[in-house]
């Protein structure tokens, strides 16, 4: 029996098996507003089996992106114009899931294939908010501490993000606490260097991801589960570190979050990290095993059988493929195949199985 191909309740939402989506940015965003690039890319997937298809580090506010081009979710007019990509996803069996984000002090910078370099201050840049006015490296803008208001203003925002993702037919909320962007900022030593109650020790730069954490729950229904994506590591001499991943996973567990998405890296530049075959599956494991939560491993998983083993072994409950999935929409169709479990096909490709 394949454990991939099992099913996982959380909360009131089954999904049809472990094979989920990982968020990525596709930059084909009109002001934040999803486009049929959107509706192609997230609705084939959908169609190629996977259990969940979560969309891309979705901005809470305009200066929450990290390009113009970035996918947005501060209005009602974005929310609407993302029913017909979750109508679509949940008519071919997968849940669809939405990343909340705000990208801190790596926001305003151009588009990956225009080298993604910073914007500056020009007609379409902007000045970046973080913990702190320390920027991510040389050549990118100082970004401007945020003020006490401002946090209140950011909780309130990501609150009203989540409103508007139940709205536009969302099953699962995850938020954005990884790769440097502005939620991990707070829990980083490395970038926060707030003298206040938001910065210092430990408890004092969980607050505010917490607080973040603690809104979102009240916003988002009982019934449906809310993920939260970490870096379980910054790489980097006194920096986050898996130890501190688990007591964060144990605070969010108790405030109601249901899985935990491991990923790793990003806060600061130049970070040694070992990239390889499954090599952040170790942080799933550590958080599930000693936080008691249900944990997602994703990098460098692209064949069935390790998928399996991942997930057979106890390591995580679920795998999240991102490069995988451009390469190949189809993967979960194809690693079913590979695996011998007889999953449905679309009816209009039955011919093709
Ligand atoms: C990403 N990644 C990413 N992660 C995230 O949390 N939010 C995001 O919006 C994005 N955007 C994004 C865009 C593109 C084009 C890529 C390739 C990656 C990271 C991604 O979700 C995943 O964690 C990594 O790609 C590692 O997994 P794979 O690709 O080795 O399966």
């Amino acid at each position: 029996m394949s454990m991939l191909f099992s099913p996982l309740t959380l909360r009131s939402i089954t999904f049809r098996n472990r094979i989920f989506v990982s968020p990525m940015c596709q930059y084909s965003s009109h002001n934040g507003l999803p486009t049929d690039w959107h509706l192609v890319h997230l609705g084939s997937r959908a169609v190629g089996g996977a259990g969940l298809v979560m969309v891309e580090a979705t901005a809470i506010s305009p200066e929450g992106r990290i390009s113009p081009d970035d996918s947005g979710i501060w209005s009602d007019a974005h929310a609407e114009a993302f029913v017909p990509i979750t109508r679509f996803i949940r008519e071919q069996g997968a849940v669809p899931g939405i990343q909340l984000a705000h990208a801190g002090r790596k926001g305003s910078c151009s588009l990956p294939w225009l080298g993604g370099g910073p914007l500056g201050m020009g007609a379409c840049g902007w000045q970046p908010l973080a913990p702190s006015a320390v920027p991510f490296d040389v050549g990118h803008p100082v970004p401007r501490a945020i003020t006490l208001d401002e946090l209140d203003e950011i909780e309130a925002q990501f609150r009203a993000a989540a409103h508007r993702a139940l709205a536009a037919g969302f099953q699962v909320v995850e938020l954005h606490m990884a790769h440097g962007y502005l939620l991990h900022e707070f829990l980083s030593p490395l970038v926060n260097q707030r003298g206040d109650d938001y910065g210092g020790s430990l408890e004092n730069r969980l607050r505010f991801p917490l607080r973040v954490a603690r809104g979102v729950r009240q916003e988002w229904p009982k019934e449906l589960p809310l993920f939260v994506r970490i870096s379980a590591t910054d790489w980097a001499a006194g920096g986050w570190d898996i130890d501190q991943s688990v007591l964060l996973a144990r605070q969010l567990k108790e405030l109601g979050v249901d899985l935990m998405d491991c990923s790793s890296g990003f806060a600061v530049p130049d970070e040694p990290v070992p990239f390889g075959p499954g090599f952040q599956v170790p942080f799933a494991a550590r958080v599930r095993a000693e936080a008691g939560i249900a944990s997602g491993a994703v990098g460098f998983i692209t064949e069935p059988a390790q998928a399996e083993q991942i997930v057979a072994t106890g390591q995580a409950d679920v795998v999240l493929l991102g490069r995988q999935m451009l390469r190949d929409p189809y993967w979960p169709l194809h690693a079913a195949k590979a695996l011998r479990v007889e999953i449905p096909w679309p009816n209009q490709y039955l011919r093709a199985n």
